[in-house]
């Protein structure tokens, strides 16, 4: 048998980096922004650009659910790979809502596609930060982390 094994640390904000707390605060700050009348679950995606810039997004609901984007894709809707400025180093997501569970958020299946594809376009891993709603985190330094047997652009070569 293969084994696929990947580390992750569990922390909390207080002991990250200050340029890390600040992006996390950039990511709740900006779920307080967002449009979700109909999951009332608010998220908030903020990611470090390579040039030093910090870009945002929260997640966009729609009447008609599956017209929605989550704030992770949002985000990365809006940023190109390929600009050397651009690229990613890290990604931090957090929400706000009334579920029962202050755990940390993973981002969903489609996001971690679309975060893939922005780390293989760059070719330099994007780190992750996924908070909960009481100052802890998860951290992993690599996309593939959360998406082993991804889906990529060498499947589509002929
Ligand atoms: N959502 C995100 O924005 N990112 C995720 O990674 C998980 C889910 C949004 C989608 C929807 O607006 C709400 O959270 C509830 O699923």
């Amino acid at each position: 048998m293969e084994q696929f094994s990947f580390s992750y640390q569990k922390t909390t904000v207080a002991e990250l980096p200050t340029t890390i707390q600040h992006l996390i605060q950039a990511s709740e700050d900006v779920a307080r922004h967002a449009y979700a009348p109909y999951s009332n679950f608010k998220v908030g995606a903020a990611a470090l650009l390579a040039g030093g810039s910090t870009m945002v997004c929260a997640n966009h609901e729609n009447a008609s659910y599956p017209a929605g984007t989550c704030a992770e894709r949002g985000l990365l809707a809006h940023i190109n790979p390929t600009e050397a400025d651009q690229q990613i180093n890290a990604i931090a997501v957090s929400y706000i809502s009334d579920a029962k569970t202050q755990t940390p958020l993973s981002p969903c299946g489609i996001c971690r596609q679309t975060i893939l594809e922005q780390q293989l376009a760059q070719n330099a891993p994007i780190a992750i930060y996924m908070c909960s709603t009481d100052g802890h985190v998860i951290y992993v330094e690599d996309a593939t982390h959360l998406l082993p047997f991804y889906f990529s652009s060498k499947n589509l070569e002929l």
